[in-house]
């Protein structure tokens, strides 16, 4: 693998769930949204929200950005022009998360570039309505993920990603073989275990219903965790739906 200062950045950054009092000067906001903006756009549909409330940011990072997909401003753009928006609610609301996602990332590495560690909190459609109300947004404009940031007070090692060839593939998807997927998963759960990252941060999702639990932070690594993540959590579409409803959008 090649290597220079961008991909050695890259390489080498992890989520930070630990900061230091030190806060963020505005210069240095600024300058990481400013960077954060230069990312890829569909149709600039990404507005943020700034807290320093750090009693009420996850991990008490001194600030967090909340990242909101907004139809809002382009919509009034957009009627200014003498135009009503006709697009369905779906394909938009795809295009703004990754109006979302990039402007983000952009943001986490222009911040590791400064010296700040960053970490994003996903639990936030699931309160979409509620966070509308405390910063009074505007109906079309969802709020999509946080992510905390400031100066990182541990130094965790980069965590593990899936081998290349369970991940780019060319000219056509293959049928993997139980060796490929064995071997995906072992890179995963050994170089956990080697961390000791669900032990250190008790992170064990616990059993639902009848299943009997069989692991202990000796065994329980990555792919028991996203399986117990995806396969008892989050099931009904209801809650997820009225979210998108109160907001103004047609999912
Ligand atoms: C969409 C998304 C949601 C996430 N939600 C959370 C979260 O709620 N809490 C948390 O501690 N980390 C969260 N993370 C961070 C991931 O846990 C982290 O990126 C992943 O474990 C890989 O670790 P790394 O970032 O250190 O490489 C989230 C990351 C993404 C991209």
């Amino acid at each position: 693998m090649l290597d220079n200062p961008i991909i050695k950045a890259m390489m080498n950054r992890k989520s930070i769930r630990k900061y230091t009092d030190e806060i963020p000067s505005d210069e240095v906001i600024e300058t990481i949204v400013r960077a954060g903006q230069q990312a890829p756009f569909s149709s600039q549909m990404c507005s943020l929200v700034l807290s320093r409330d750090r009693e009420n940011i996850p991990y008490q990072a001194p600030i967090s950005f909340l990242f909101c997909v907004d139809s809002h401003k382009l919509e009034t753009i957009m009627e200014k022009k003498g135009w009503d928006l006709i697009t369905n609610d779906i394909f938009l609301f795809l295009m703004g998360i990754q109006d979302a996602t990039l402007m983000g990332e952009n943001m986490v590495m222009a911040a590791e570039s400064l010296g700040l560690g960053s970490c994003y909190i996903g639990k936030i459609p699931y309160e979409a309505d509620p966070l509308a109300n405390k910063y009074n947004l505007p109906k079309r404009v969802f709020p999509l993920i946080e992510l905390v940031m400031g100066y990182p007070d541990e130094s965790p090692p980069p965590r593990p990603r899936y081998p290349s060839d369970f991940v780019l593939f060319e000219n056509e998807y293959p049928e993997f073989s139980e060796e490929q997927i064995e071997q995906a998963m072992k890179v995963m759960d050994e170089g956990y275990l080697a961390q000791d990252y669900y032990r250190s941060g008790n992170r064990m999702i616990k059993l639902k219903g009848d299943r009997e639990e069989t692991y202990t932070y000796d065994t329980y690594s990555w792919t028991e965790h996203i399986s117990r993540r995806w396969g008892q959590r989050h099931e009904s579409l209801d809650k997820l739906r009225g979210q998108f409803t109160k907001r103004g959008f047609k999912i």
